[in-house]
């Protein structure tokens, strides 16, 4: 336990600041959670959620795994997402990835990894999905920014296609989902344009009726 001492004094540090500059600010947090914004990144200790958008605890709803996927039967990333929407009625689900991300570059090699094969075989599919256009970039670094934009993009339309966000549409819930990208060489967010606000923005093979 030694080793970890300084994180719990850190926290000590950390709670006392906060305590001084509002002090309030624990009381208001302990009576209620009302986030605005969910959201699924990657598990990578480079891109924390709330540091990089600068927000305080309770300002963001969180699901974080490798290479930011989102599968139609996780019941993890599923359950948050239900409860996010549902619940805590968040306004807007960011999928972000980033580049020079590890489960997409593992899922680009040909070598086995373990288990997390089967976790990164849905980030192989989006490759199988785009080959054509990954193939076409000349060299590998290339191949891989594009594959983790299109990682992000196809997460996007995935938490689209969820029960959970067309029913909420359908409800006439107020619900936009983005995918952004974020560099980790200079810490910068980029928006992918790919936002989606109702039905008319996912494709007919996955709308329900
Ligand atoms: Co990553």
């Amino acid at each position: 336990m030694g080793k970890l001492d300084n994180l719990l004094n850190n926290n000590k540090r950390w709670a006392e600041r906060v305590r001084h500059a509002r002090p309030d600010f624990f009381l208001e947090l302990s009576l209620q959670q009302k986030p605005e914004i969910l959201w699924i990144g990657c598990s990578d200790s480079r891109v924390p959620a709330n540091e990089i958008v600068d927000k305080l605890p309770g300002e963001i709803f969180v699901h974080r795994n490798i290479a930011n996927v989102v599968v139609h039967t996780d019941l993890n990333c599923l359950s948050v997402i239900q409860y996010a929407v549902e619940v805590l009625r968040v306004k807007h689900i960011v999928v972000c990835g980033h580049y020079a991300c590890g489960g997409v570059k593992a899922a680009l090699e040909a070598r086995e990894h373990g288990l997390i094969d089967n976790w990164l075989r849905h980030i192989r599919d989006v490759y199988r999905f785009h080959r054509e256009e990954l193939d076409a970039l000349g060299n590998m670094e290339a191949r891989y920014d594009r594959l983790c934009e299109l990682n992000i993009i196809e997460q996007v339309s995935n938490v689209c296609h969820t029960t959970i966000v067309q029913n909420a549409w359908a409800a006439g819930q107020e619900l936009c989902v983005h995918g952004w990208v974020y560099r980790i060489e200079d810490g910068i967010l980029r928006d992918l344009q790919v936002s989606a606000s109702g039905k008319d923005d996912i494709s007919d093979i996955h709308r329900l009726r």
